[in-house]
């Protein structure tokens, strides 16, 4: 599959998808961000792929900011988008381009901890407050209840009393690292079934 990879930070999730999927599962043909500073631009000018900064100042509000992604993401043939700690707002003109072949990753076990608001540290903060014993990483589709796209895969990670939320974020994304290239695995190797919003593997 042809893969577009969206990216707002650091890109590590991003960086185990080049290690792990591109040019043996998948190519991923262009990393976008919408952050000019993003780490992830630069993990993907290192590994040759296209990487382009598409500036929310020259748009006039989210709706054509992301008619202008989907531009992009056509352009270069993508087939499948993974928003990788992509922070900026998807509207319906994207999503509804891409059913069941948009996925994003968020650091908590949802339907707990998401939604609006929780997303990057104050997931993290949130769960230290509440006191939960245990949080984790979700993988899924993406629709447009935020959040809310039928779950592919998720891991648990348990809290400890002396965790913080930064220690908590540093055990959550060890997991991610191994949950989103394996659920890109799968999704490329056509793994998966989509029933309404369950999803399940493949009986072979
Ligand atoms: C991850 O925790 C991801 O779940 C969240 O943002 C973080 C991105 O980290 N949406 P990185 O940019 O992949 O290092």
């Amino acid at each position: 599959k042809k893969i577009g990879v969206l990216v707002s930070g650091g890109g590590s999730n991003f960086q185990r998808l080049i290690d792990e999927i591109h040019k043996v599962y998948g190519e991923i043909v262009v990393v976008v961000s919408n952050n000019a500073d993003a780490h992830g631009l630069t993990r993907g000018k290192t590994a040759g792929i296209p990487a382009v900064f598409l500036d929310p100042k020259k748009s006039t509000g989210s709706e054509d900011y992301n008619q202008k992604l989907l531009e992009l993401l056509n352009s270069y043939g993508v087939e499948l988008v993974v928003l990788a700690g992509y922070m900026k707002l998807i509207t319906p003109n994207l999503i509804d381009a891409f059913p069941n072949a948009m996925v994003n990753i968020h650091p908590a076990l949802i339907p707990s901890f998401c939604g609006e608001g929780f997303y990057g540290m104050h997931v993290h903060n949130a769960v230290i407050d509440y006191g939960v014993k245990v949080t984790g990483a979700t993988v899924h589709f993406v629709t447009e209840v935020a959040d809310g796209g039928p779950i592919i895969a998720q891991e648990a990670v348990k809290v400890a009393d002396d965790d913080t939320p930064e220690s908590i974020q540093i055990k959550v994304l060890a997991v991610e690292h191994q949950l989103l290239p394996a659920v890109i695995k799968a999704i490329c190797l056509d793994e998966f079934e989509v029933h309404g919003r369950i999803v399940k593997k493949r009986l072979k």
